[in-house]
């Protein structure tokens, strides 16, 4: 990985970065002779014993033997990789990156700032309609009712959408911007002039409380605007599309100000709402995290392991947020994380409940929620008839297949004792029909790995073709690294270089599209084919830029070894001119010249 960095490059950005002015950011520190002290942000302590040495721009506790330079400093408070540590110090002293630089990236890196600053500034004038304009008396009183304390709505940075449809339209020329890029910012929505006039643009959110939401490091990347009017026909909230900053799947709602308490307990609170997490803070219960009304995607639990080993989920006592509770957990079953789930009593959901009960019954709630396999076990032996055969059966069908959903053999045997003392059978019929429940639901296609794209016409790509394809799909950073070093000439398969070119489009675009929309802008079954079957092949892949990097390597070497047999096949043809023979000879050492260089980022983009 650091091998994408230069040494010169990291040392630059080692002197710019004064490891007392980054760790200053995120702890005070007090002068102390030669060097600086502080509460180590690392563990509890009560007494300093956390240093950093501003001649050797080190930092050490000496109660968590915790210590290292800028990068592990940044790496280990930002819990993430040393690659991103150096990314952000890169970006914070405005060093440019090799390998990230490219015009595409520039001129993405430069819109997602444009977008960051519009958020940014449409969240201040929002904060101050809620607290001054007088249109904004409507919010003012809602928030009141429900118990919002004016710290919260500081914290959160609660805001008021007034009820038209420009004041954001308008807002946005005074401030000289383009419209068509608030439009992508998600702020307003376009209407085309079906006589071919110009498009027309109208406010997304009106007459709405707005909930910023934010990034891992607290920046407004989106909103959620509640309905305050009783009005049965809109929408109780009116959320922000998908933009290049805002991914739905990919943010949770509070996490920037939660992750403090995530990682100091271990354990996160999982509720659906935007309320119900505010509540959860106003309570003193400051570990807890909102997905947001989706399910929680592999991507949320990939975030959340970096903080936790456990979540609490704490989902609404009324039956569609039981359901959700239980339904749609694939992702969390097999990410390895401990589930408990907390019973809210009907009718409460978390926010109504801690202000019916307060934080402490609240709290304790949490400290009793059960082992998700108890919960679930309790729950299906309500819905079934446990008298009969079939009840008992459906129990244990439906338990067995989440059970193998977490892949753990352990929990497998445990969860199986638990069924069989409750229900009365033998562990073993158990077991036997946790078997089953599993043959039914793995998918056969996955298995038997039908070779996609082998018909007579197009071949199957190259193994090293069909991995680069795989990466580039896996996630938007690997494929903006391969769009900045990949010729698609280099490419052999066709229909590999026409996914990858889709997908580099998309990107240039701005866009990050999930895979039915690339798969749609493809409209090819050879094309579909092969992406399903890479994308289904769903195992996490180990050193992903490291093999990146190899694999367009690999390609490239690949192209020029096609070429130079080309040119050596041309130079031996009788009817070729002494010139042209000498022409092809000077090529295939440029050719071979190449093969010995590393990588070079490209200039022109590729598509
Ligand atoms: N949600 C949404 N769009 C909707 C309804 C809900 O995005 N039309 C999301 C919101 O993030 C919301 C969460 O799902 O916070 C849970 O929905 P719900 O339980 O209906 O709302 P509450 O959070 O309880 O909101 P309130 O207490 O204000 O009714
Ligand atoms: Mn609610």
């Amino acid at each position: 990985m650091a091998g994408l960095v230069s040494s010169q490059v990291l040392e630059q950005i080692r002197a710019a970065s004064d490891i007392v002015d980054v760790v200053g950011a995120y702890v005070p520190l007090k002068r102390a002779g030669a060097s600086f002290v502080a509460l180590c942000p690392f563990h509890k302590e009560k007494t300093p014993s956390f240093h950093v040495n501003p001649q050797r721009q080190i930092f050490h506790c000496f109660g968590c033997h915790k210590g290292g330079d800028v990068f592990t400093f940044v790496r280990e408070i930002e819990n993430i990789s040393f690659l991103e540590a150096v990314r952000r110090l890169a970006e914070r002293a405005r060093i440019p990156l090799e390998f990230e630089q490219s015009p595409a990236r520039e001129r993405q890196r430069f819109l997602k700032e444009t977008l960051l600053t519009i958020h940014e500034q449409i969240t201040q004038r929002w904060q101050a309609a809620l607290a001054n304009d007088a249109a904004g008396q409507i919010a003012r009183e809602y928030l009141a009712g429900r118990g919002v304390s004016p710290e919260a709505v500081k914290l959160f940075r609660l805001g008021y959408a007034p009820e038209a449809w420009d004041d954001t339209v308008n807002w946005a020329k005074s401030r000289g911007y383009d419209l068509a890029l608030v439009e992508q910012a998600g702020l307003i929505v376009r209407k085309d002039d079906e006589r071919g006039g110009p498009p027309r643009y109208y406010d997304r959110f009106r007459g709405r409380l707005m909930f910023p939401i934010c990034d891992e490091q607290g920046r407004v990347i989106g909103f959620s605007g509640r309905v305050l009017s009783g009005d049965e026909k809109t929408a109780k909230y009116v959320n922000s599309p998908e933009t290049p900053l805002f991914h739905k799947g990919r943010v949770i709602y509070g996490l920037d100000k939660s992750r403090r308490a995530l990682l100091d307990s271990g354990t996160a609170v999982i509720c659906e709402g935007q309320l119900d997490l505010i509540a959860c803070f106003m309570a003193g219960v400051e570990n807890v995290v909102a997905p947001q009304g989706t399910a929680l995607t592999a991507e949320h639990c990939r975030i959340l392991r970096r903080y936790v080993n456990e979540v609490v989920l704490c989902f609404d006592a009324d039956p569609a947020g039981q359901n959700a509770a239980l339904r749609a957990l694939d992702d969390l079953l097999a990410s390895g994380l401990a589930i408990r789930v907390a019973a809210v009593p009907a009718p409460h959901d978390p926010d109504s409940f801690i202000r019916a009960h307060g934080g402490e019954a609240f709290r304790q709630l949490i400290a009793g929620a059960a082992g998700f396999f108890d919960h679930l076990l309790a729950h299906l032996c309500r819905q079934n008839d446990l008298r009969t055969d079939r009840g008992r059966t459906e129990v244990i069908r439906a338990l067995g297949e989440a059970v193998r959903k977490t892949g753990d053999a352990v929990l497998f045997d445990t969860v199986a004792r638990k069924a069989a003392g409750l229900l009365g059978v033998s562990v073993e019929a158990v077991r036997a029909e946790f078997r089953k429940a599993g043959r039914t639901t793995t998918r056969p296609a996955e298995s038997t790995a039908a070779p996609a794209g082998a018909t007579p016409e197009t071949p199957r790509p190259s193994e090293i073709e069909f991995w680069l394809m795989r990466l580039v799909l896996a996630d938007a950073e690997l494929a903006e690294w391969a769009l900045g070093h990949l010729d698609l000439a280099w490419v052999e398969h066709p229909v590999v270089q026409r996914v990858l070119e889709a997908r580099f489009r998309a990107f240039e675009q701005g866009q990050d599209p999930d895979i039915p929309a690339l798969l749609e802008t493809l409209a090819d079954p050879a094309a579909t084919a092969l992406v399903t079957e890479a994308v289904a092949r769903g195992e996490p892949i180990p050193e992903r830029t490291r093999i990146l990097m190899d694999a367009v390597r690999r390609v490239r070497d690949r192209w020029l070894d096609r070429e130079i047999a080309e040119l050596t096949r041309r130079a031996a043809q009788p009817d070729t001119s002494p010139e042209a023979r000498a022409a092809a000879l000077q090529r295939q050492m440029e050719l071979r010249r190449i093969k010995t260089a590393p990588l070079q980022p490209r200039l022109m983009p590729p598509v």
